[in-house]
């Protein structure tokens, strides 16, 4: 990123808008995606795989994941992490913040019930997509027993780059409702016998796990000076329409819908 260095300041957002009032900023995040060319071409590429009919039965999960794998991977962290962790207050902004990824493509299915957990597990270890990204899971995102909230400080961001790098793999986890930020891969431990303990600890990796909620809570404590200083730390051609955006998306109640 050493071309990416020049400042670019954005303005903070006005107070009492619309963001700082509770409105919906996985809106705001996804106009600001909207707004920069790269984040914009990103998602349409994983949008398109996700919801194209071309798979005789259900989607092209395949084509879909390396989609959306690409979109974290090559997409600005600064509008990527918002849109996948945009705080939300009520249901509908919740509904729109789990959808946001295509679940019924990437996350859920193809039956009707949740393969178990050992089994995703299983998958993922011996996929060379899958398991890197797993390793670095356990590694940037595993509780720090002396950390009061969960994770050291400098543990925060990088526990949420290894889980957003999670997405699009067969672990790939999502929220699970509309009234919660609880997330989890797309998995149970119902079936998993002698082994349950084994397949509870993986899992609480995503449901019980306090560095990953204080990181994510924490996104939401530092928004929108997150985007803004990561926006403009990156400062990419489009910086100047994404603070316009932003803007726009702020001052106004503005709502506009994409997916
Ligand atoms: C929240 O989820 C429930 C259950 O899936 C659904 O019936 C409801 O319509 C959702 N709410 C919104 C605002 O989408």
């Amino acid at each position: 990123h050493a071309g990416r260095t020049e400042t670019c300041s954005l303005p903070a957002p006005l107070p009492g808008s619309v963001s700082s009032a509770g409105g919906n900023r996985c809106v705001d995040a996804a106009e600001a995606c909207t707004a920069d060319a790269q984040c914009q071409r990103l998602r349409s590429e994983y949008v398109a795989q996700c919801l194209s009919r071309a798979a005789q039965e259900g989607c092209p999960r395949a084509r879909c994941r390396r989609a959306l794998r690409r979109f974290f991977a090559r997409g600005p962290p600064a509008l990527t992490h918002a849109l996948l962790f945009c705080p939300c207050a009520g249901s509908a902004c919740a509904e729109r913040r789990r959808q946001t990824f295509v679940p019924s493509c990437a996350f859920s299915g193809p039956g009707p019930a949740p393969p178990s957990c050992l089994e995703s597990l299983n998958f993922c270890q011996r996929s060379r997509v899958c398991r890197p990204r797993l390793l670095a899971f356990q590694a940037s995102c595993t509780p720090a027993p002396s950390a009061p909230d969960g994770c050291l400080r400098d543990q925060r961001a990088r526990c949420l780059r290894a889980y957003a790098g999670l997405v699009g793999t067969a672990i790939t986890p999502n929220y699970v409702d509309n009234v919660s930020a609880r997330v989890a891969p797309w998995c149970d431990c119902g079936a998993s016998g002698n082994r349950r303990e084994d397949c509870e600890a993986f899992r609480g990796l995503f449901t019980r796990n306090r560095c990953l909620d204080g990181a994510i809570q924490a996104f939401a404590r530092g928004w929108p000076p997150v985007l803004l200083d990561q926006t403009a730390s990156l400062c990419h051609p489009d910086c100047s329409a994404v603070a316009r955006s932003w803007l726009t998306a702020t001052s106004t109640s503005q709502v506009q819908v994409i997916l």
